[in-house]
């Protein structure tokens, strides 16, 4: 599985006034740079994040360390990877948000998901995204550690007993 859509309740426009302020860093994750230059807030964005009521909705464990939004600048990508350093994210676009492509080992693309709404993503499995655009591309995400199955295990129990 390489994705599934959740529903969530958030405010775009409250995602969009974080976004809008203040600064951002260069992603440099154990000084690893990431080919393609990525901009995040994280730490600085922390108490921003905190107040966003709509995490008490996500229905997975995560650390508020591990929620951030992130930035790909203009004409950047794609650089095909899996993540080193988690398995799976959350992730709601904000803007400028091309489709997710998976890859098969042999680097074929394999799937292109559209991305419109609340996603949980299957960072295990090659993918990628690209900005082709001329504007910025901004996401909202949280990390996740465990596999995507465990995940949507979760998701199908909560949906179930809220139906
Ligand atoms: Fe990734």
């Amino acid at each position: 599985m390489n994705y599934f859509h959740i529903d969530l309740d958030y405010n775009i426009n409250e995602l969009k006034k974080v976004v809008s302020h203040g600064p951002w860093k260069i992603f440099d994750q154990g000084g690893y740079r990431f080919p393609c230059v990525q901009e995040m807030r994280l730490e600085y964005g922390y108490n921003y994040i905190n107040d966003l009521s709509f995490l008490k909705n996500v229905p997975f464990d995560f650390k508020p360390n591990h929620v951030m939004f992130t930035k790909i600048l203009p004409r950047v990508g794609p650089f095909v990877h899996r993540d080193f350093n988690r398995k799976c994210a959350l992730t709601i676009p904000i803007s400028n948000c091309e489709p997710i492509n998976f890859y098969n080992d042999k680097q074929e693309l394999e799937e292109l998901v559209p991305y419109s709404k609340p996603i949980v993503v299957n960072l295990e499995h090659l993918h990628a995204v690209k900005n082709s655009t001329d504007e910025e591309r901004i996401i909202f995400q949280i990390s996740l550690y465990q596999p995507i199955q465990k995940l949507k295990n979760v998701y199908d129990k909560i949906s179930t007993i809220l139906a």
